[in-house]
């Protein structure tokens, strides 16, 4: 990559799953790559996985939903490794239950996480970007923003980051920023890992289950959406913005 395409990105959640897939893509596309998440311990290993095959990498704690953390955050990433104009809102959590057995707490921690984790990580870094007339956010929503039984709070916010996504595209182009989302199906990771252990089915047959039902006959791995997030924030889709991409083996949306 020439160097006048080499970036600073963070990816938040980066720690594990679809974030340190992104984290080691981003790093390979020639990016320093800062790696922010609730558990630094894990974020240090994907750090040093890109530091173990020639990239730059930092590894942050922080809560995305905290705004003087989001602040600390940036300011370290900025000084220990530059400006970052690519920024990845990926920490997730589930808090899955049918509506009438929520508890409020199970609602604003995933409000707190998806939507005010974005917004506060878009609003700290969007400064970089307008100075650099060059910015780009990619948001992870999900196929559940279509409706999902037992996710009405994780359904709200996967659907309210894809209005957050348009917004900022329609505030942002001018300065050089594009803003779009990734919309992924069933991923392996440790959260659909969880999912089955909570639903008492095992990962193995709970991922036949759902690959029956996709298109494609397989679920998807953190890799697919990486490349699909390294395609938007890539220089060659400058003229890409306000769009959400399923990434699900099949049609949706
Ligand atoms: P994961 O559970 O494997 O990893 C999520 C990471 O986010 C963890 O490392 C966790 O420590 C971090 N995190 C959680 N809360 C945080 C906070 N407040 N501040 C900083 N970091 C925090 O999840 P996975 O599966 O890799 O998902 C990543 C994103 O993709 C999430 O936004 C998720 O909702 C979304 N997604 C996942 C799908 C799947 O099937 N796995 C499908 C659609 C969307």
């Amino acid at each position: 990559m020439p160097a006048s395409e080499q970036r600073v990105a963070i990816v938040t959640g980066g720690a594990r799953g679809i974030g340190a897939a992104t984290a080691l893509r981003l790093a390979a596309d020639g990016h320093a790559v800062a790696v922010v998440d609730l558990d630094r311990g894990a974020a240090a290993a994907t750090a040093r996985q890109i530091t173990a095959a020639g990239g730059r990498a930092l590894a942050v704690g922080a809560d995305v939903a905290d705004e003087a953390q989001v602040a600390a955050a940036v300011a370290r990433v900025e000084e220990e490794l530059g400006a970052p104009t690519i920024l990845v809102n990926n920490a997730g959590v589930l808090r899955d239950n049918l509506l009438f057995k929520m508890s409020s707490l199970d609602w604003d921690t995933v409000m707190g996480v998806h939507l005010r984790g974005a917004f506060l990580m878009a609003r700290e870094v969007q400064r970089h970007m307008v100075a650099a007339g060059f910015g780009r956010i990619v948001n992870l929503s999900s196929s559940s923003a279509l409706g999902n039984r037992g996710q009405a709070n994780y359904a709200a916010a996967k659907s309210g980051l894809q209005g957050f996504t348009k917004t900022l595209a329609l505030e942002l182009g001018k300065f050089g920023v594009t803003v779009n989302a990734v919309a992924p199906g069933f991923i392996a990771t440790d959260m659909t890992a969880a999912t089955a252990a909570r639903t008492g089915v095992a990962f193995e047959e709970f991922k036949a289950r759902a690959a029956a039902s996709v298109p494609v006959r397989r679920v998807g791995a953190p890799e697919d959406v990486a490349d699909a997030i390294a395609y938007f924030t890539g220089p060659r889709a400058g003229f890409v913005s306000g769009q959400v991409l399923y990434v699900a083996g099949g049609p949706l949306g």
